[in-house]
């Protein structure tokens, strides 16, 4: 058996049949057909059990910059650290991926999550995904229009039952310095570098966030849930103080930290897990927590939400168990 703690940012302690570094698409070619699962850092999962199977570690590397005319077309490699290429970007004097800047994880995943922070995801500059195909044995390249990007959804993580290795993205990143600056406490700045936006929003992640190098932790545990404009004015009535975030397709998203904050669920510890000072969201391991302690905490929330708000909060992590992923209803 294999450890996991190293792969997954909880810092569980489970463990794996077998795990193969995957280098290449020559690697992957040769990958076994059965019980496998892809793994990048294992920053935005949660293990529920010791896994009956081989995980494949997604390390491929290797990064590209083609100049055209007004913009750059970057090709990363789905092993390499988000964070990394960013500050190589940055480095570069190239713009447009700093607001994703610290987010702990694997270029590769991020188009699963369509991750984004601070008014922007990824899905917004992806020119395309190049993933293999582990059961037709093939590579494929999808456009943009077809990863399907939503709110932490595309298509890879509505067709879970695919198993697509993500290998390669290709970016689209235009010349100009256009800072997004939408979000509370980048609206207002000035920023003359792509390397002084980075350094902010690095400050604002580090005030609200735990470092998952020091304390365990997947980030946002759960999805900021969308309601109806007449279920957000309702809230509004009863408290006038809630983050109400308007969509485009009419319906409202709240801010589930505030929720579970509101709820009296911040900076609670149960067993040896507990929900982090500064931001509700963020489900932390307080040390040696076991998975059940982390899943009987996120159901005490989920609770605490519902009795208080009549919403049911669904997670962003997604979930393992000994045989593959599973629904967070079945536990
Ligand atoms: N809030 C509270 N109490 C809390 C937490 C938040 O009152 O304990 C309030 C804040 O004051 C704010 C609102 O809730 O008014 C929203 O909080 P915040 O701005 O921290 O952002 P979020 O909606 O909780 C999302 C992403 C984060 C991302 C930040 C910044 C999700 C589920 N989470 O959090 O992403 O970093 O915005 O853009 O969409 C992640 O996905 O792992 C993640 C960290």
């Amino acid at each position: 058996m294999q450890d996991l703690s190293a792969y997954n940012s909880f810092g569980l302690h489970v463990r794996a049949e077998d795990l193969i570094m995957i280098h290449s698409i020559e690697d992957l070619q040769k990958a076994p057909a059965g019980q496998v699962l892809i793994l990048g850092k294992g920053s935005d999962v949660l293990f529920t059990d010791d896994y009956h199977g081989t995980i494949l570690v997604n390390d491929i590397h290797g990064f590209q910059v083609e100049e055209k005319d007004g913009y750059y077309l970057i090709k990363a490699g789905g092993g390499l650290l988000l964070d990394g290429l960013i500050e190589d970007l940055v480095a570069r004097n190239i713009s447009g991926l700093e607001n994703l800047s610290a987010i702990p994880g694997t270029v590769g995943a991020a188009p699963i999550q369509n991750v984004g922070a601070y008014g922007m995801e990824i899905g917004q500059v992806i020119e395309n995904v190049t993933f293999y195909d582990l059961d037709r044995r093939c590579l494929e390249t999808f456009g943009r229009e077809q990863c399907e990007f939503g709110y932490r959804n595309s298509y890879f993580k509505k067709h879970r039952e695919r198993r697509l290795f993500i290998t390669e993205i290709t970016l689209r990143l235009t010349k100009e310095f256009k800072p997004k600056l939408s979000y509370h406490g980048l609206e207002g700045h000035v920023f003359e570098t792509p390397y002084q936006l980075r350094e902010q929003v690095i400050a604002l992640r580090r005030k609200k966030l735990p470092d998952p190098k020091t304390v365990g932790n997947a980030g946002s545990f759960f999805k900021n849930p969308q309601v109806s404009a007449e279920k957000a004015e309702e809230l509004k009535r009863i408290y006038p103080d809630i983050p109400l975030y308007p969509q485009s397709d009419g319906t409202v998203k709240l801010a589930a930290g505030w929720l579970i904050d509101k709820a009296g669920c911040r900076n609670i510890t149960h067993g040896r897990a507990g929900t982090w000072e500064n931001q509700a969201l963020v489900i932390v391991n307080r040390g040696g927590a076991c998975p059940h302690e982390i899943v009987a905490l996120a159901k005490y929330i989920v609770c605490e939400v519902m009795n208080l708000f009549s919403i049911v909060l669904e997670p962003e992590v997604r979930i393992y168990g000994a045989y593959g992923e599973v629904s967070w209803s079945s536990l």
